[in-house]
Order: C-alpha cells, then sequence, then structure tokens
C-alpha cells in the first residue's frame, strides 16, 4: 500500500474519478460501475475499481481542499500509475449566468492557497490548467446528452468560510465562474507528474445570490456530472 491507499499496485485502473466525499465515491461505484470492488477503507477515504463501458475505471475520495486532494493524487500518480483524474465535485457559483444544477469544466484555476508560490520562491503567479484533451472530451461528451457544459475558470479557496467575501465577487469582475477548493492543487501535480486532469463541478449554490440546492436534488445532478466524466475518461 501507500501512505494512504490500502491498496496493491494493479489494484487502482489508469483513469480515475475523483468526487470529495468518499460515500460519493461509495454511491458512484455502485451506481454506475460494473464489478465494482473497495480497494481502501483507510481513513474511510474509500476507494473503489470497476469497469464502465468495458473500461477499467477507479473512483478515490479526495477529501475536501488542497492539502487532502494533493496527498490523493500525489499517490493514486506515484505509487499506482494513474494517468487520467478528473474530479468530479460541487462549487458555489459566482457568475450571474449560472444557475444551480449547471455543470462546470474548469478551464483554468486561480487560487489563493500559496502551494504554488512556495513552489516557485514568490516569483511566478502560476496557473493551472486543465488537460485540453480532457476539456474537448468533456464537452463533446456533455453536447452528447443534450447538457451545456459551461467552460471556464473557477478559484481553488483554501478557506470555505471566508474572512474575504468580497474577494470571490471581485474575481467574478475577471471571468471567474465559481468557487471550490481542490482543482488548482490537481491541475499542477498532473502538469509536474505528466498525466492529464480536469475538475468537472455541479453548481451546488449560488454565493452572490445565496441560492442553494435542496439536498434531494443534489444526488440527480450530480449523475449528469459523473456521466460526462465516465463518457470522457472511456473515450
Ligand atoms: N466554497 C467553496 N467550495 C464550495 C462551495 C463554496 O461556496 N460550494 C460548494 N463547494
Amino acid at each position: 500500500m501507500s501512505t494512504h491507499i490500502g491498496a496493491e499496485r494493479g489494484q487502482i485502473a489508469e483513469r480515475v474519478l475523483m468526487p470529495g466525499d468518499p460515500l460519493r465515491a461509495k454511491w458512484i461505484a455502485e451506481t454506475f460501475l460494473t464489478d465494482a470492488t473497495c480497494y481502501s477503507t483507510v481513513r474511510n477515504m474509500f476507494g473503489f475499481t470497476g469497469t464502465y463501458r468495458g473500461v477499467p475505471v477507479s473512483v478515490q475520495g479526495s477529501g475536501m481542499g488542497i492539502p487532502s486532494i494533493s496527498i490523493y493524487a500525489h499517490e493514486l500518480i506515484n505509487d499506482y500509475g494513474a494517468k487520467t483524474l478528473v474530479r468530479v465535485g460541487s462549487c458555489g457559483a459566482l457568475a450571474d449566468s449560472l444557475q444551480l444544477r449547471d455543470v462546470i469544466a474548469a478551464i483554468g484555476a486561480s487560487t489563493d492557497s500559496a502551494i504554488n508560490r512556495q513552489r516557485f520562491d514568490g516569483m511566478i503567479d502560476y496557473a493551472p490548467v486543465a488537460d485540453f484533451g480532457l476539456l474537448r472530451g468533456a464537452v463533446d461528451a456533455a453536447a452528447g446528452r443534450d447538457i451545456d457544459v459551461k467552460v471556464g475558470q473557477v478559484l481553488s479557496a483554501d478557506v470555505f468560510y471566508t474572512d474575504r467575501p468580497d474577494l470571490p465577487e471581485r474575481l467574478a469582475g475577471y471571468g471567474v465562474l465559481a468557487v471550490e477548493m481542490e482543482a488548482a492543487a490537481l491541475y499542477t501535480l498532473a502538469a509536474k507528474f505528466d498525466v492529464r486532469a480536469l475538475a468537472l463541478l455541479t453548481v451546488s449554490d449560488h454565493i452572490v445570490r445565496g441560492e442553494a440546492l435542496p439536498a434531494a436534488d443534489r444526488e440527480r445532478s450530480f449523475s449528469q456530472m459523473v456521466e460526462i466524466a465516465l463518457d470522457t475518461v472511456t473515450a
């Protein structure tokens, strides 16, 4: 096993979906994959491998925030040979054009995290971006399902209960569609280790308008995004 994932090498597929919530990983595996088995229960951060349309796919919980997804993405890539990582998460919308349940494909991820300032000695504002092939694949897959995916950049925030709610709103004026907490790290690590990554996000709340998706609606909205993600990684 690796430090935080209790699997043997070979038990995790090259294609991995990464929801933040480990119970979402279980739900995705049980709902969408064939013959899914659980390969890790370490810290209850469940991981499963099964097949989708005959192609091996894993689903690994990432936890919330940049430190947590960084650990799991690092080990998936370096200890288990993952080559394609797609985050499937939720986000809080900033852009007025967005509605609850919309699906966003994050072309890039600004962040208030210091991970890349530290990495480049404070000299570079590194721009973490999605893999273009995956992004195009997701847009095509969404079109094939008649889903109008919104492509744009997001903010990967370090703090959920922020003292500076004005900052995300100001960023909206620079084209930032929504706030989540992981994509910038996933994109940076994918670039560092030369693998492919994409973040797909369902709008679960609208930060500016103060709207939130009722709990009962979340699952159905999440399904569309998971289907886009599975079509994309197995295309
Ligand atoms: N902030 C950060 N991440 C989120 C939010 C939010 O408001 N909503 C869903 N994920």
